[in-house]
């Protein structure tokens, strides 16, 4: 059980190994199909709704060979009727690989630790993992020499920015953090970036002013402002207004600056449509990048990677 190797959070996988994961998803990129999931299952326990992430994990099993098998959190018994340890070990003698979507970082860290096989997280509320890799992914499309460069993420302090912040600090690209007051990463998820930053020689900063935030950065990115399962709250909203992407913030941008989204995206609030919708925003190769990238990690998880 020792050997298996698991996708919690970003820093699961070295620097090293997130390269051979990019460099083999730019392969598949070109060449999609792949036998190196025949015979074998992937479980995706999902908790919460998702477009991009199970729809891309499924098609992405499908063209490696393998078969997806989407299971609803109310469909299992996991928690109301037995352990997510339980679950881990009855899953991991009918499946290859599992990939779970949930609320709390400590159920995936659960169910890696009883798991035989490969658990990948899909999104927690303190993680998205496997987003921050196609976000490094998609701005190495766009700059093919990232290190030294910048992405300013606008907004609040959430799990796609904690683990964007960790994957560009792993790839040698700066992240500037701008969220206003009391919407900044949690301490402790805000010591993780310092530390990764650290070790690898890049900075991870945060600068509470939109407008000096953007300067001289190559893309500028931004979420959802309310996460999944929150309440709208007007508070909140009026804090992260001034850190909305629309062209007049663009302007202070470099030219060369692309505009990133994890998307689902709230036209007209994080970011305008005429933003969304123009000559700079990537975020639908984001969106397609996704599925090559998950692959290429499910290859890698399960020991068929070609690098
Ligand atoms: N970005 C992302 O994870 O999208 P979904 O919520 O649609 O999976």
């Amino acid at each position: 059980m020792s050997d298996v190797r698991h996708f919690r959070k970003v820093s699961d996988l070295s620097a090293k190994e997130i390269r051979l994961v990019l460099d083999d998803a730019a392969r598949l990129k070109l060449e999609p199909r792949r036998d190196v999931l025949a015979g074998k299952t992937v479980a995706l326990i999902f908790s919460k709704p998702s477009t991009r992430t199970r729809v891309s994990f499924s098609v992405g099993v499908y063209q490696l060979g393998g078969m997806p098998l989407f299971l609803g959190e109310k469909e299992l018994q996991m928690r109301s009727s037995e352990t997510i340890e339980d679950t881990a070990r009855v899953l991991s003698r009918y499946v290859d690989a599992i990939v779970i979507r949930t609320f709390a970082q400590q159920d995936v860290d659960d169910l890696a630790a009883s798991a035989s096989v490969p658990v990948i997280n899909a999104l927690t509320d303190e993680r998205h993992p496997c987003q921050a890799l196609t976000d490094i992914f998609t701005f190495e499309e766009c700059f093919p020499d990232p290190r030294g460069r910048t992405i300013t993420y606008l907004g609040d302090g959430n799990n796609v920015a904690a683990s964007l912040a960790i994957a560009g600090a792993m790839t040698g690209v700066n992240v500037c953090l701008s969220t206003p007051e009391g919407y900044d990463l949690p301490a402790d998820m805000w010591a993780e970036t310092q530390k990764a930053a650290t070790a690898h020689g890049v900075r991870v900063w945060q600068e509470r002013d939109p407008h000096t935030a953007v300067t001289g950065a190559s893309a500028l990115y931004t979420d959802v402002w309310i996460s999944m399962g929150q309440a709208e709250d007007e508070e909140k909203l009026s804090a992260l207004r001034p850190y909305a992407i629309d062209e007049r913030l663009l302007e202070f941008a470099s030219p060369h600056a692309v505009v990133m989204h994890c998307l689902p995206a709230h036209r007209g609030m994080e970011i305008s449509d005429a933003v969304m919708d123009g000559a700079r925003s990537v975020v639908f190769d984001q969106a397609e990048n996704r599925l090559h990238v998950q692959k290429a990690l499910l290859a890698f998880l399960l020991g068929a990677d070609e690098c």
